[in-house]
């Protein structure tokens, strides 16, 4: 058979090849043991001295193109193999997925993110305190004694006779003011209880942020400054603060603190009517605050004839209320995700 033919035919079988199988026939026919190339490889012995170099060339020339040939087809078809079986076998882990939709921190979180990221800012550090605490912690160390009236107002859940569902977080001011020396600057964020019914305004469960710096030279023109810097951070730029007096058994003297309204601008009216956040007033309140009273420093081993320092505490819920202009309490805590969607 002419070489060069069979070299010819065979190369376009390969093209023409689309399986590894028929790829091997071809390889077979033509390579193989008893195959076309190798038979003109045995029939060589009978040709002349002559005729055998250049015969013997002729196949040696066909066979290596044969051969890359085939390597090269190979190639090809192992690759569209594994492609294939790439997109046929891929794990589709989309597959049965049940529509959940992206979650948002809960408004309330967001709230305390905002609070604690501004104090760090500040150079304040968060502490934790317990909601499980002592009448001592949440009571007396605090300056309100038993027969205080101050613990009609702070009325709370008591486990037992000393153990109590803390009222407030300013048990977070002895605690730290017990670990830590001055100068301290920490703020304390958590639940607190008292025993009060459902309704729009109040609940048995709600959140508050207590703020306290205690250091040499503290005055009110401190607390006054932090809380001006804080309530423009939360409320905006243009936002004032006042303070109108008012008592706490654990700071004297002692504050009650507004912010000018951030609907109205502080003027009371909004579209020709009266604010509606601020009830024409201008002002809202946010929050409790004083100078730490001396009583509460010595209960704490600090002298305060060296130092002095500021507290305060907010509600969580009702910056968070006032922010959002949400009138009724009972919406943060039930949780339906129709309220929740509103604030991602
Ligand atoms: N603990 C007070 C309350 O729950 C709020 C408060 C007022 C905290 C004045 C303070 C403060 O630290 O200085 O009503």
């Amino acid at each position: 058979m002419d070489i060069q033919n069979l070299q010819q035919t065979t190369l376009q079988n390969i093209a023409n090849a689309n399986s590894l199988d028929s790829l091997n026939e071809i390889r077979v026919s033509v390579l193989g043991k008893n195959g076309k190339l190798t038979e003109e490889l045995k029939n060589l012995r009978n040709l002349s001295a002559e005729e055998k170099p250049i015969a013997g060339q002729k196949i040696n020339l066909a066979r290596t193109a044969i051969e890359s040939a085939i390597a090269e087809k190979q190639n090809a078809l192992e690759s569209a193999i594994l492609a294939a079986q790439l997109t046929t076998e891929k794990i589709d882990i989309t597959i049965d997925k049940k529509d959940r939709g992206l979650g948002s921190l809960h408004p309330l979180n967001q709230t305390k993110k905002r609070v604690s990221d501004f104090f760090i800012s500040l150079g304040f550090s968060i502490i934790d305190s317990p909601e499980i605490d002592t009448d001592y912690y949440n009571f007396e160390a605090l300056n309100i004694p038993a027969d205080h009236p101050a613990r009609d107002v702070q009325d709370t859940f008591f486990l037992s006779k000393n153990i109590v569902l803390r009222s407030h977080t300013s048990t977070g001011q002895i605690r730290a003011m017990e670990k830590s020396k001055p100068p301290l600057k920490i703020i304390s964020i958590g639940k607190v209880y008292r025993s009060d019914d459902v309704d729009a305004t109040h609940s048995p469960m709600f959140h508050q942020i207590e703020g306290l710096v205690v250091d040499k030279n503290i005055t009110l023109c401190d607390l006054k400054g932090t809380l001006d810097l804080f309530a423009k951070h939360f409320f905006g730029e243009n936002t004032k603060t006042r303070f109108r007096p008012s008592y706490f058994p654990f700071t004297e003297p002692s504050v009650e603190v507004d912010a000018s309204c951030y609907y109205c601008g502080g003027i009371g009216e909004k579209d020709g009517k009266n604010c509606s956040i601020c009830k024409g007033t201008g002002w809202i309140e946010i929050l409790g605050a004083g100078i730490v009273n001396r009583r509460v420093l010595k209960n704490c081993s600090i002298d305060p004839s060296v130092y002095s320092g500021f507290a305060f505490g907010m509600g969580l819920d009702r910056i968070t209320n006032i922010l959002h202009s949400i009138t009724d309490l009972r919406v943060v805590f039930e949780n339906d995700v129709r309220f929740l969607r509103q604030f991602r």
